[in-house]
């Protein structure tokens, strides 16, 4: 399957372990929930597990899963870390049928989910799960975007709103950064 990652998996955590970006991984660690069977959806390289590692959350707390579409990305997941879950799939056309206590999505990956799907995210969340979602700003694009051709679609925070309101009354919005951080439970 075509996946646009591809051709940046390689130099992904180089590009991305500059001071600049590990100060913001620090800031989103502190805020970042980890609890029970965990969803990393558009997971990449795994630096969600990364995030739990500055967090000191110990192996056993959480179980974890992720699903992105880019295999190269996954290869590079399943290099540090063998012994966690992942499927290669977009987020749209994943296994429904596990359910989640944690569900996450980091820098700009729900941007990449076709928007009236994202309120899948109730069929797969148990019941009080934590949702953690960091949707690109409008107008914002990746920077990935342009290290490689990639044109993968991505979609603006507003094309957004009108799902998360049916997806719960009870998040919060919070700007950081390039992104919007919509967080709380179901
Ligand atoms: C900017 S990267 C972020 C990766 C990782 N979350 C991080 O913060 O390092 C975006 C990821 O979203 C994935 N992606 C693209 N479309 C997706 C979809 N429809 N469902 C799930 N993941 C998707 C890409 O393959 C890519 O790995």
């Amino acid at each position: 399957m075509k996946a646009d990652y591809d051709e940046i998996a390689d130099n992904y955590d180089n590009f991305f372990s500059s001071a600049k970006y590990r100060e913001e991984d620090y800031e989103v660690a502190k805020k970042v929930p980890a609890n029970g069977k965990v969803l990393d959806i558009g997971c990449g390289t795994g630096l969600l597990i990364d995030l739990y590692k500055y967090k000191k959350v110990p192996e056993f707390a959480y179980d974890y899963n992720g699903v992105d579409p880019c295999f190269k990305m996954l290869k590079k997941l399943i290099l540090k870390y063998g012994d966690k879950k992942c499927q290669c799939c977009k987020f749209e056309e994943m296994d429904m049928s596990e359910k989640y206590d944690t569900i996450v999505s980091l820098y700009n990956s729900p941007s990449y989910i076709k928007p009236r799907a994202i309120t899948k995210i109730k069929n797969i969340a148990n019941n009080g799960a934590e949702v953690f979602l960091m949707f690109a700003k409008d107008g914002y694009t990746p920077i990935a975007h342009s290290l490689g051709h990639n044109k993968i679609k991505i979609y603006g925070f507003s094309a957004y709103k009108k799902y998360l309101r049916k997806l719960s009354k009870n998040f919060s919005y919070e700007e950081f950064n390039n992104y919007v951080i919509v967080s709380g439970k179901l």
